[in-house]
């Protein structure tokens, strides 16, 4: 049984896409990609919806197969929208993934979670033996933490500790992330917090000393994934 047109939950994104025609541009070079068959990681964020509209298009012309594992609550409820199968990691995994990014660096290095969804994000990027970030020019800096802090997903319990820590490690300042429709912090998909801890001068071994950190969930420090960078 299929649920009536009016009783499904549509997702529209809240505000207005920066840099849209840019971003346009590198989903419709990543949407190009795709093959029949393909199961693939569909990201979260605002250049990863335009993707997800461009990948749709060329399913619904061509009539393709695909799958899509989604990062977030909000790319699940759009692929719904717009007619994509989904799967999850424990049924399916992605022949390769697409993503956006806040920050790329020139090693590949990144930022992300300005959306909160780091953590499936970085899940789903670890299963993907092929990962592509789709970001326009102003993302791309000279070293991490120009530009964003880097979010730190937490416990709620451990909050006062992984500040302490955070700050030990080097941080200028760390803000809990607020929400904007609801009083108090925003609370992830998962239950937990996020601190945005801005660090400049990132070294490669500070995602490795951020995620020891007990209860710390995920960071949105991304090193070592050797993505494949498509820039506009
Ligand atoms: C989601 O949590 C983020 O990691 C996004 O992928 C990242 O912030 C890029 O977002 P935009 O594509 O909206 O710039």
């Amino acid at each position: 049984m299929e649920w009536r047109e009016e009783s499904k939950q549509t997702m529209s994104w809240n505000g207005t896409i920066s840099n849209r025609e840019a971003k346009e541009a590198v989903a419709a070079q990543l949407a190009a990609k795709v093959q029949d068959g393909q199961v693939i990681g569909f990201g979260s964020g605002s250049t990863s919806l335009l993707a997800a509209y461009a990948i749709a298009k060329r399913v619904k012309e061509e009539g393709l197969n695909i799958t899509a594992i989604p990062t977030s609550q909000e790319m699940q409820i759009t692929c719904n929208n717009l007619g994509i199968p989904t799967a999850t990691l424990l049924q399916k995994r992605p022949d390769w993934c697409f993503d956006g990014a806040d920050e790329v660096d020139p090693h590949g290095w990144l930022i992300k979670g300005r959306g909160g969804a780091m953590y499936r994000e970085k899940l789903v990027m670890a299963c993907s033996p092929v990962r592509y970030i789709l970001v326009d020019d102003s993302k791309m800096v000279k070293s991490l933490g120009e530009k964003f802090s880097i979010p730190v997903e937490c416990q709620f319990e451990a909050v006062n500790y992984v500040r302490e820590q955070l700050f030990a490690l080097g941080a200028e300042y760390v803000d809990m992330r607020l929400a904007k429709s609801k009083d108090g912090p925003v609370i992830t998909e998962h239950g937990n917090f996020i601190l945005d801890a801005r660090f400049t001068n990132v070294q490669e071994d500070l995602e490795s000393k951020l995620i020891q950190i007990v209860g710390v969930v995920e960071t949105g420090l991304f090193i070592g994934f050797d993505p494949i960078i498509l820039c506009s």
